[in-house]
């Protein structure tokens, strides 16, 4: 694997590697992407071999503007008025596909619907204006576990399993894109997978988003109970710190004298949370406690998302079973 520098240079290695067939690591505003040509059958399927992703969970196809996705997706009226709205940003349409054939069924997972978004980065954006194809391109984690949100997270994670890794430096909103099922018409936009854009801004310009039921996993392989996991043990609503524990806080909130502590926004800022979540999630992971101690988050707004990778995170690893982990 080769670092660059996600100037036109480096930008240009990385469009010409892809268009070869390599797999390149780049920034997002959300969190690292692994991308591949999304038409690409052996690239794609690469993708996959690197996470040890399970083939079942499709991935996120990225193009530049949404004209260049409406070829194979499917836009009705809500999926336009979100995507004028929120494009490019953090938000992923699920939308059924429209033809087949023109990207790769590995990324779909046979499904007849594909997911796609327009990310706002500069070099996400430079690198898709290059390759002028679409990029299908997962969080550039080992399956299961938490994204990343700098290049050495990816380093850290994915070793050398891949070509190249544009390092765009610490990624502005830091978790993943929210994803919205407008797949049926017929029915209500359905939240798969809160994210960087919270719910309140999406329901304001298409009404009230449905649920997804506990049990679809399927629908969102994403969605899985464990996820987005580090490897310590994680306690979830943590009033006192316990002997041992990392202590990740939040609003500048005391709960004893830990020796690692970290605030996710000592001011109480649920973006700034959100961006430091990760980061802090790697940095606490790889320190000596033997447990991350969390405190309560407020669960509006962006803190909703916060709260559901938090629980996930706090899955314990026996519930791996069936088919999670997935993205
Ligand atoms: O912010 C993001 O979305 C990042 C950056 C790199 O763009 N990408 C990302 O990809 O988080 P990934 O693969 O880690 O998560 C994609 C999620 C998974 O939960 C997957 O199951 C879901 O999107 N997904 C993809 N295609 C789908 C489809 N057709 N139907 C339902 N869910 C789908
Ligand atoms: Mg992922």
């Amino acid at each position: 694997m080769q670092r660059l520098i996600p100037d036109s240079n480096g930008i240009g290695t990385a469009a010409k590697a892809l268009l070869d067939g390599d797999l390149v690591a780049f920034p997002t505003e959300t969190v690292y992407g692994l991308g591949a040509i999304a038409t690409s059958d052996r690239s794609v399927a690469r993708i996959f071999a690197c996470k040890g992703r399970p083939s079942y969970n499709p991935l996120i196809v990225h193009v530049a503007e949404r004209a260049s996705a409406a070829v194979f997706a499917d836009f009705d009226e809500r999926a336009i008025a979100l995507a004028d709205a929120f494009w490019p940003g953090p938000l992923t349409l699920v939308l059924r596909l429209k033809v087949h054939g023109a990207i790769s069924r590995l990324v779909t997972a046979g499904l007849d619907t594909i997911a796609v978004r327009v990310p706002l980065h500069p070099t996400a954006q430079a690198l898709l204006r290059r390759v002028e194809l679409p990029i299908a391109a997962p969080s550039a984690n080992a399956s299961g576990s938490i994204s990343p949100t700098r290049a050495s997270h990816v380093e850290a994670s994915l070793g050398e399993d891949f070509d190249y890794l544009l390092d765009g430096g610490p990624a502005s909103m830091g978790l993943e894109s929210t994803v919205i099922d407008l797949s049926d018409d017929a029915q209500p936009g359905m939240l798969l997978r809160p994210g960087s854009l919270a719910r309140e801004d999406i329901e304001a310009l298409i009404g009230p988003l449905a649920q997804l039921p506990a049990s679809s996993g399927i629908k969102a392989p994403g969605m899985l109970a464990r996820h987005y996991a580090p490897q310590k043990p994680i306690r979830l609503n943590a009033t006192a710190a316990e002997n041992g524990e990392a202590v990740l806080t939040f609003g500048n909130q005391s709960i004893g004298r830990a020796p690692h502590t970290m605030d996710l926004s000592s001011r109480g800022d649920l973006a700034e949370a959100a961006a430091n979540l990760y980061d802090m999630l790697w940095t606490l992971d790889a320190s000596d406690a033997e447990a991350i101690a969390v405190v309560p988050i407020p669960n509006l707004g962006l803190g909703e998302a916060i709260n559901d990778r938090l629980r996930r995170a706090a899955q314990p690893a026996s519930t791996h079973s069936t088919r999670a982990p997935a993205a």
